[in-house]
């Protein structure tokens, strides 16, 4: 830094100088600690500098002359030697304390780290009850227990790890739409329209008295999204490629491993699709790159899940991103499912819905890899998916991508592009009022387009290994259960 602002004040004459400049040398002329982030520190590339660095107390270990303490500051799941020498002792110094640190970064003297911090002050910033505090210096309490303080399991390695993966992931899937020339559009949250028809809606309704005598609030019942997909198809009568990734809400009363009431979910839809093959090839090779930037960018977070808590889950996920996705119908799953010697709990004749045991069996029985099922009866899937005039088997161009550990974690459709054929549903299921305006997607330049939906938690569910939905999510919402 001083170099650089010193050549700025040779190169220029002094009245061309800005006042940034010469407060920037005034201020290094005074040595003022350079503020690092624990994963910068850990670089060593401020050896012999003087730095400050603010984080929360991961470990105290006092010995005969120094105490060492473990800083962490949420950058990395590795934490900061700090050396402090006996007149830095102080009882306040706790685990889970705030602390800022300052002092010289040195060369580690031991294996384990390669640099520390001495330190030459520490400012306790918050203190910490370590008797009070949930989590204990030395334990690694399991995800079901973190799980009953949504308030403080971010302090946890555990649950950082999950943070910064799922900060990572969410970057790489915008990375790949960009890449792959989608547009991102900002699909609402409130919507007036049930995308999915299965009547799990979130009404919106103002939390005051005003507006009792006239109703409702947007002068229409409202909901909190389901799915951006109708309003991406919106978007997809002018752009060929568009995504959405947002929140979604789902008013399912189930406390199962893979629901929640609000999750994230990752739309894409695309125009001029000629077959259910142009959106597999965008399934696969998004979970793909997705999968492959969090394995390569998120090393030690992922080899935590891998070594600590899902022992041997690396060997599917290696298997998932080398080998290419199978491709079965429905009806070849049914005839697996119906030659198979498994006891499901559910029947298996052509007509039933795929449930989680099912799904979990095709996975396995194809090779322990995601696998897409197409071409779903028709009864079963909403009014938008395309017909595929088969009779007496009647289906739906409709596909789901089933993955180990989690089963289905996307589902898609070619769209319903024919006009009549789509009026004549939406008559049959007395909506035809209702999406007068989806029609007119039909009647002005429609063009055969499909897209599917990603449920991001479910999707950090099958790389992690994580078996509850809730362990994968900042702060889950379910039945019953809203707690902050
Ligand atoms: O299969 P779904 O219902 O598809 C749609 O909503 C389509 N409109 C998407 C589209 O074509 N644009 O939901 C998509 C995915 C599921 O495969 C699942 O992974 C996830 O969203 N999902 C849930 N995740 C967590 N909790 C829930 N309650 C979920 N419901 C669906």
């Amino acid at each position: 830094m001083f170099q650089g602002v010193a050549k700025r004040l040779t190169a220029a004459s002094f009245t061309s100088v800005s006042r940034g400049d010469l407060f920037d040398f005034r201020h290094y002329c005074k040595k003022t600690a350079t503020k690092l982030r624990v994963s910068e520190a850990l670089s060593g590339a401020e050896l012999g500098e003087n730095v400050k660095v603010q984080g929360w107390v991961r470990s105290v270990r006092p010995q005969k002359t120094n105490t060492f303490l473990h800083v962490n500051d949420g950058s990395s799941l590795q934490s900061l030697q700090v050396v402090a020498g006996p007149q830095l002792n102080d009882p306040l110094l706790t685990f889970g304390s705030a602390v800022e640190v300052t002092g010289t970064m040195k060369k580690s003297p031991h294996q384990k780290q390669p640099v520390e911090l001495e330190a030459d002050q520490i400012h306790i910033v918050g203190e910490c009850n370590p008797v009070d505090f949930p989590f204990k210096i030395k334990e690694r309490h399991g995800l079901e227990y973190i799980r009953q303080f949504p308030h403080l399991r971010c302090r946890t390695n555990a649950f950082s790890s999950l943070l910064r993966i799922r900060s990572e992931a969410t970057a790489a899937i915008h990375s790949y739409f960009k890449e792959n020339g989608f547009t991102q559009i900002h699909t609402p949250i409130i919507t007036s329209n049930d995308c999915e028809g299965a009547g799990e809606l979130f009404q919106v309704e103002p939390s005051g008295p005003e507006f009792e005598e006239d109703g409702n609030f947007f002068s229409v019942p409202a909901f909190l999204t389901v799915s951006g997909q109708l309003h991406l198809e919106v978007m997809s009568g002018a752009f060929s490629r568009v995504y959405t990734f947002g929140p979604t809400f789902r008013a399912e009363n189930s406390q199962s491993r893979r629901h929640l009431a609000e999750f994230f979910m990752v739309e894409a839809e695309i125009s001029f699709t000629q077959s259910l093959e142009d959106l597999t090839k965008v399934m696969e090779d998004m979970f793909r790159s997705a999968t492959e930037h969090v394995l390569a960018h998120c090393v030690e977070d992922v080899d935590l899940f891998h070594k600590h808590v899902t022992p041997g889950h690396r060997d599917t996920v290696d298997a998932m991103v080398s080998k290419r996705f199978p491709v079965i119908s429905y009806s070849e799953a049914i005839d697996i499912l119906n030659h198979s010697s498994e006891k499901f709990a559910f029947p298996t004749n052509w007509g039933c819905d795929l449930m989680t045991e099912h799904e979990k069996y095709l996975v396995k029985h194809c090779g322990n890899i995601p696998v897409f099922v197409t071409d779903y009866p028709y009864d079963l899937k909403p009014f938008y998916a395309r017909d595929n005039q088969d009779h007496p088997k009647h289906t739906a161009a409709a596909v789901d991508l089933l993955v180990p550990g989690v089963g289905e974690l996307c589902g898609g459709s070619l769209r319903e592009e024919r006009l009549d054929r789509l009026s004549t549903r939406l008559k049959e299921a007395g909506l035809e009022d209702a999406y007068s305006w989806y029609l007119d997607l039909r009647r002005f330049g429609s063009a055969p387009h499909g897209g599917f939906g990603l449920g991001f938690e479910r999707y950090l569910q099958c790389i992690l290994g994580v078996d509850n939905i809730k362990d994968v999510i900042p702060f889950p919402r379910f039945s019953h259960s809203c707690p902050l």
